[in-house]
């Protein structure tokens, strides 16, 4: 048997996160379109209270990450949900409401939120 043979997959232990979302925070000086513009640091700030407070923070549950331009800034403000790689674009906190009680709590996409597949930079 060779050692690739006994050596597990990374894929074969759980996740270190068994949810990570991405908020593009993104903000640009020269008065071009950006996440910033439209209440990103809002929803991330409203998001990552909500998941803290609702109990799925940490380790084996769900983090919420800052990023910076994901490159669909037509559909801004957008953010990323992975391991299902769900992108989202949102309009109100009521939105960032769904998508946690929904998607990062109990799995299920919000499809009505969900970023077109066309709408890229
Ligand atoms: S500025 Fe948010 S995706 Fe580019």
């Amino acid at each position: 048997m060779s050692d690739k043979q006994n050596t597990p997959s990374p894929q074969a232990k759980p996740p270190y996160f068994e949810r990570h979302i991405f908020f593009c925070l993104n903000e640009r000086k020269n008065q071009e379109a950006c996440c910033a513009q439209s209440g990103a640091q809002a929803a991330f700030d409203h998001c990552k209270g909500r998941v803290k407070a609702l109990g799925l923070a940490g380790p084996g549950q769900v983090r919420v990450n800052k990023a910076g331009c994901l490159d669909r800034c037509a559909g801004g403000p957008v953010a990323v949900v992975y391991p299902e790689g769900a992108w989202y674009s949102f309009v109100d906190l009521s939105d960032i409401d769904e998508i946690v009680d929904s998607h990062l709590k109990e799995g299920r996409v919000v499809t009505r939120l969900l970023l077109p597949a066309d709408v890229g930079h």
